[in-house]
């Protein structure tokens, strides 16, 4: 039962989740052997189709490919136009939690309930610019809030402070009571801490983990001195 990772992510929270895009794609392999070792609780992976932004990166092979190497739970961010065509094949690829941009679609709702049908978890994330109520609708559809503090499609950028009321705001919206709220962009041991004080759960994080040689001390600089 995918889902079942939901429950079990929200009990490790404070949890950064490593977002991938920095990793070493010759050698997945022994970059999953590290994480492992390094004790992260699931994988970030950052799906972008150069339209919805202009970088772009990988789909369901590589998905799939970590798939077989772990059974870590694969978080899939979608920064792409038209997810729902798409939604089956990364199921099928081995997604667990597969979150959508509110801003790609007229209408998350359906799409949300398309992932949990399936048995996955289902994300809403939110550029910067995008208030929540944007997504005050389609909370009670989600089992993950996505709040990005930087605009996606790149790893490296500064984060946003502006971005952290956001998350009591989601809490404070009907159907987001009990919603698992994720942070992402320029998470690092300088920001962590605002993030998790203002209530973010799952922490994701590419530069932070990916540009220091071992993982695990990486992670643990990190969390030092956030309870
Ligand atoms: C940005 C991605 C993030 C990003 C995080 O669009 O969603 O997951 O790679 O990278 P850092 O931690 O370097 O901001
Ligand atoms: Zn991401």
């Amino acid at each position: 039962m995918r889902r079942q990772h939901l429950s079990e992510l929200a009990k490790s929270a404070p949890a950064v989740l490593p977002s991938l895009l920095l990793c070493d794609f010759g050698n997945l392999a022994r970059e999953i052997e590290l994480l492992e070792e390094a004790g992260v609780t699931a994988l970030h992976l950052d799906v972008m189709d150069g339209v919805f932004v202009p970088n772009f990166t990988y789909g369901m092979t590589i998905v799939k490919a970590l798939r077989d190497l772990t059974e870590l739970p694969l978080d899939v961010h979608l920064m792409m136009v038209n997810p729902e065509k798409y939604i089956q094949q990364f199921f099928d690829a081995g997604s667990d939690i597969i979150t959508i941009h509110a801003e790609a679609v007229d209408d998350a709702r359906p799409v949300l309930d398309q992932i949990k049908d399936l048995g996955a978890g289902a994300g809403i994330a939110i550029n910067p610019e995008t208030p929540v109520s944007k997504i005050a609708p389609t909370l009670p559809h989600a089992d993950l809030a996505l709040v990005m503090s930087v605009n996606a499609g790149f790893g490296g950028q500064s984060f946003n402070e502006s971005v952290l009321e956001k998350l009591g705001q989601i809490r404070e919206t009907p159907g987001g009571e009990e919603i698992l709220l994720e942070m992402d962009g320029g998470i690092n041991s300088s920001t962590v801490q605002q993030c998790t004080d203002a209530g973010a759960q799952l922490l994701v994080a590419g530069s932070a983990v990916f540009k220091q040689d071992d993982y695990r001390v990486a992670i643990e600089t990190m969390m030092e001195g956030v309870k």
